[in-house]
């Protein structure tokens, strides 16, 4: 970047969209920003991880089965509150809460906007210093503004996203969210502790040749999927040669496959029956994310992740999504099977 450019914060970019859009009323721009402070609080935590005794197990287990971890606990707190405190959202739905959370106060009840979280993304990373995230997913109310938020607020298909972001606490710390118009990328730049805007108007690759599925799984998923890895992974000197990722963080296996394209796959298998990664929380953000960037996201070889209808919040679902040519290859692959 030319040093002499101005570089425009988080909350400069949504203040200027705004006088791109007269009608606005500013509320999902408050909500990014609740969102950013968030974030940067989560950030500091996560970067002394190793020496403010926040690493390791909260000894709980949450609606999804799981051990919680103290930064899980920390995170959903930081990002509830900085909602809760605001006036930009009526609700939260969150992967560590059994119920959804609708605020009473007559500022928050009039907000159009509730939001569906996952607080921190790839727990399993938090203690060996891996990339780790936070998934965040907008829609607009359905019950009337005035009154508190209701479920089916909260259950509709992906298409109806107002916005879709995440954080990733990686190498750098980012913020990229999308909107139905498109994707943005923000560095958080610690010397201001601003995030600034760095990339602008993400797009997909709509070519690569990065693969990422737990493989070790293999022997548990479905024939289409063991011929997909099959065929990713080159026998002999005639195959074509794929490159093979899996860091066990969704967001970061969405966040480079935003950047270098590439196909993630995480399907059903075992216990897992139904997908292990949340519709709500995790899939539906990240698939509205990719389409708009220009990827495709489907639930199976058929269907478009983002036209199901939750049932439930903390439902799960199989997820294919990336690059056009890969998810070409992975739909091939399902059609010759059948
Ligand atoms: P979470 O930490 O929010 O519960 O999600 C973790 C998920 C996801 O980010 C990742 O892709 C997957 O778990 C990894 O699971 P495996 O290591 O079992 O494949
Ligand atoms: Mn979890
Ligand atoms: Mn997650
Ligand atoms: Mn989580």
């Amino acid at each position: 970047m030319n040093s002499k450019q101005k570089v425009m914060t988080l909350d400069e970019f949504t203040i200027q969209e705004l006088r791109n859009y007269p009608g606005a009323t500013g509320q999902l721009s408050g909500l990014l920003r609740d969102i950013g402070l968030a974030a940067k609080r989560v950030n500091v935590e996560v970067n002394k991880a190793g020496i403010a005794d926040i690493l390791g197990e909260a000894g709980k287990t949450n609606v999804q089965g799981e051990s919680v971890k103290k930064l899980d606990e920390f995170a959903n707190e930081q990002f509830i509150s900085s909602l809760q405190t605001s006036i930009y959202c009526c609700g939260v739905a969150s992967e560590e809460n059994e119920n959804f959370i609708a605020f009473h106060d007559e500022y928050s009840k009039q907000s159009k906007y509730v939001v569906l979280l996952d607080p921190l993304d790839g727990s399993s990373n938090i203690d060996v210093n891996v990339s780790i995230g936070t998934i965040f997913s907008v829609y607009r109310r359905l019950s009337p503004n005035g009154s508190p938020c209701q479920l089916e607020d909260f259950l509709q298909p992906g298409t109806q996203q107002i916005a879709a972001g995440y954080i990733i606490y990686g190498s750098s710390t980012m913020l990229v969210y999308a909107t139905r118009r498109s994707v943005q990328g923000f560095t958080l730049d610690p010397s201001i502790g601003e995030f600034c805007l760095s990339h602008p108007n993400l797009k997909c690759p709509p070519e690569s040749d990065i693969f990422s599925v737990n493989i070790g799984y293999y022997h548990m998923y479905e024939q289409p999927v063991r011929n997909a890895i099959d065929h990713f992974l080159a026998r002999n000197e005639r195959d074509k040669i794929y490159r093979h990722r899996f860091v066990g963080c969704l967001v970061a296996e969405i966040h480079r496959t935003l950047i270098q394209g590439g196909i993630f796959m995480y399907p059903a298998f075992g216990k897992f029956s139904s997908g292990r990664l949340r519709l709500c929380y995790e899939c539906n953000p990240m698939s509205f994310i990719m389409e708009k960037a220009g990827g495709v996201a489907m639930a199976n070889g058929r269907q478009r992740l983002l036209e199901l209808k939750p049932v439930q919040l903390h439902q799960r679902v199989p997820i294919f999504i990336g690059s056009k040519n890969m998810m070409d290859v992975w739909q091939q692959i399902v059609t010759n099977h059948r």
